[in-house]
């Protein structure tokens, strides 16, 4: 059977279409982009309590030795979290606190300014000043940096004093550079010429995999959301009694409005 002439022109535009659209998409790879740090999302969930109490695990084992949090009291956390006392305190209580203290750092601000050039900064509200996306970032963007005193720097926090504490679980990433070729516009946008940051590699891997170690900050950056705004956790779980609460009343309503009506004509 021959095919008509206009038929095969059609099949044979098909046909090389595809080739045109991955000659496209491989320009692109190839053209040089900052990597996009701040569009990372946290998508942290206030409600799930197995990732609040995993991110008091973090926070206590990683971070607690530089940040207090200084509104918050053990007691209150093993509440709210649903830790029981004995777990608490076998794996959350730092030796010699009390569970009626607060959970303040063994480093005092003047230590932390000889070491770090920078005292690590309390972090009972920092979730809420910063927002839980902006934590992830900080968490996620820290790169191996030859130039800087701790030998690493940071994506979210350039020239951040802060050490990459996480480096055993992480590993520590390498930033691949490019040049850029065309100004990157927007606020405080590189231009021409510029070298930035296309990819975080981790060479040798620490202790998670990637995707482990993205969720070890989502659950440390729940845990800060946690801390920044305890009541949280209660309003959600009220919300949902004020909504059912809500319905059956209308439902009600809507009864004795037809009752108060039905002889009205
Ligand atoms: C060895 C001490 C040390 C440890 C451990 C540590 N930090 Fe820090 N952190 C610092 C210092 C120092 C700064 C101040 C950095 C700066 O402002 O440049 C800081 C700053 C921060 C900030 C503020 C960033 C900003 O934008 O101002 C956050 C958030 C933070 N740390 C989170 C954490 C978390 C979460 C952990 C645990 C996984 C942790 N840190 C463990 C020393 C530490």
């Amino acid at each position: 059977m021959r095919k008509s002439f206009p038929a095969l022109v059609i099949a044979a535009a098909f046909a090389v279409l595809p080739l045109a659209q991955a000659a496209e998409h491989e320009e692109a790879a190839g053209q040089c982009r900052a990597l996009d740090v701040a569009h990372w999302k946290a998508g942290t969930e206030i409600g799930n309590s197995a990732s609040l109490q995993r991110g008091a695990r973090n926070f206590m084992g990683y971070c607690a030795g530089c940040h207090s949090l200084k509104y918050a009291r053990y007691s209150r956390i093993a509440k709210d979290l649903g830790i029981p006392d004995e777990q608490f305190e076998k794996s959350l209580l730092p030796a010699g606190a009390s569970k009626n203290d607060y959970v303040i750092a063994p480093l005092d601000a003047i230590d932390g300014n000889a070491w770090f050039g920078k005292a690590p900064p309390d972090l009972s509200l920092i979730a809420r000043s910063r927002g839980t996306d902006y934590l992830y970032q900080f968490l996620k963007s820290f790169y191996a940096d030859p130039a800087t005193a701790s030998g690493v720097n940071n994506l979210s926090l350039p020239g951040t004093a802060m050490p990459h504490v996480l480096s055993a679980l992480q590993g520590v990433p390498e930033a691949v550079r490019c040049t850029l070729t065309e100004n990157a516009g927007g606020e405080g946008g590189a231009v021409k010429g510029d070298s930035v940051v296309q990819k975080l590699e981790v060479p040798v891997a620490g202790q998670l995999s990637a995707a482990e170690y993205d969720e070890f900050v989502r659950d440390t950056v729940n845990f800060l959301d946690y801390v920044g705004e305890p009541a949280k956790l209660h309003r959600t779980s009220i919300g949902i009694w004020v909504i059912l609460f809500l319905l059956v009343f209308t439902g009600f309503a809507y009864l004795l409005k037809q009752e108060y009506w039905k002889d009205v004509k």
